[in-house]
């Protein structure tokens, strides 16, 4: 079987080497990733958004089946030109990827069809409605575009926001601005408890989920600093995590299911991996947010423990006749690499050096993002995320030391949070839960 991954991310190479099992890999990138070119059987660097050459690349390959990674293609309806040609995806058509695309579609949708895990929220296009409903809250608020945003957009009073007068401030920039593509907002109840994540297989009517893994999406040590698209997660050895019970991961994976019935109802029905974003509270998992993609860095932690036929499982997407999927009892810990000062770096374009003979020597693996390589087949960063590295073992802390040990084989003006994952970092994530809880 022959597979069209489209997207040049560390996503990406982790969706490509799960194929690269039992299919033969095609890959469609925006930026040479010099681990994509090295699985694929044929690769080519061109505009991410360009379907009539993805499409051409695909047919002129005899391939039937694509895999998108990234947002922005789903965004543009990249499933539906494809659907047009003959090319089934893994990946929802533009109406059903609105779950991630549109906020303001995925909060109504949650209202109107009673769905658990609902929390309290307004959409403005009105400026000054937004205003007043902030003013009448009387707690802080969550500020976030509707549309598109890179997964920096959203702002939290009590962290990126001092308070909610600063909140308005920045309802003021997302109107200015049309951040997001939308000139409107929505505010939503500042949630407390921890958040995590629940990636799922989706046919249209059936829903597999996977192990849950939780991110650090805070770019310094101790949480600190702007948000980013994340800097490290892990999953557990019993596919949930340390502060989630089995109940709580159970009522999550019921939200996702009267989700999808919802958006099969509302829109169009939903294939492909559905990344659900949640906020375990003292009244059970909220719902602080979709994807309609796999997580970047939580699809390399699922992935890498994955004991069943991926491309199988993709095939069964599309066709609709999804089965089960099974993944080791393993733990696994991803840190990402990103260049000094991310994300407001001037290493842009300096040569990273990675061992990837010493890394594989010591069972960790090496995903390629946001860099290039470039005429001399040097790798080079750019001012975004550089690579993941993961370990999978029997216990998180011992992946998590495999981790660290792996990262001293890369060279070159960067950093990464060796926080992530750690006992006292997880210990502080397991009392704040008991807290909230109390
Ligand atoms: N880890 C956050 C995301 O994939 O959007």
């Amino acid at each position: 079987m022959k597979v069209l991954v489209v997207g040049s991310g560390a996503r990406e190479h982790a969706i490509a080497k799960a194929l690269d099992k039992t299919a033969d890999v095609y890959t469609y990138m925006g930026r040479k990733n010099p681990g994509l070119a090295d699985i694929s059987k044929k690769y080519h660097v061109g505009d991410e958004s360009d379907f009539s050459c993805i499409i051409k690349f695909a047919k002129d390959n005899d391939i039937k089946m694509a895999f998108i990674g990234p947002e922005a293609p789903l965004e543009k309806g990249i499933v539906d030109e494809l659907a047009k040609e003959g090319i089934c995806s893994v990946g929802p058509t533009k109406a059903a990827a609105q779950i991630e695309t549109n906020k303001a579609f995925m909060r109504k949708l949650f209202e109107d069809y009673d769905i658990a895990g609902s929390i309290k929220y307004g959409t403005f296009y009105d400026m000054d409605e937004a205003f007043e409903f902030i003013d009448s809250f009387d707690e802080p608020v969550v500020v976030k575009p509707i549309g598109l945003t890179g997964g920096k957009g959203v702002k939290i009073v009590g962290d990126q926001l001092v308070d909610n007068e600063e909140a308005k401030e920045y309802v003021k920039e997302i109107f200015e601005q049309k951040m997001g593509g939308f000139e409107g907002v929505v505010i939503e109840e500042l949630l407390v408890g921890e958040e995590y994540t629940i990636q799922a297989f989706v046919d249209g009517e059936h829903l597999v989920a996977m192990p849950a893994a939780q991110d650090h999406p805070h770019a310094f040590e101790g949480n600190k600093g702007p948000i980013t698209g994340g800097m490290g997660s892990y999953s557990d050895t019993n596919h949930l995590l340390p502060f989630l019970s089995q109940e709580e991961y159970d009522a999550s994976v019921e939200i996702m299911k009267e989700t999808i019935d919802a958006i099969a109802k509302e829109a169009e029905p939903y294939k492909g991996i559905l990344y659900g974003q949640f906020m375990i509270t003292k009244d059970g998992p909220k719902v602080i947010e979709y994807n309609a993609r796999f997580g970047d860095p939580e699809s390399m932690n699922v992935l890498a423990v994955i004991d069943d036929d991926f491309a199988k499982i993709s095939k069964q997407i599309v066709c609709g006749n999804l089965e089960d999927a099974k993944f080791e009892n393993k733990a696994s810990v991803c840190k990402y690499v990103v260049p000094n000062n991310y994300p407001n770096t001037e290493a842009a374009d300096t040569i990273l050096k990675v061992d990837e003979e010493k890394i594989k020597d010591l069972d960790a693996q090496v995903y390629y993002a946001a860099v290039y390589q470039d005429e001399n087949d040097d790798v080079r960063l750019t001012s975004s995320r550089a690579l993941g590295v993961l370990a999978v073992r029997d216990t998180i802390e011992e992946a998590e030391i495999a981790c660290e040990e792996a990262i001293k084989y890369i060279e070159g003006d960067i950093y990464h949070r060796s926080d992530v994952a750690t006992k006292e970092l997880l210990n502080e994530k397991i009392k704040h839960m008991e807290e909230v809880r109390k």
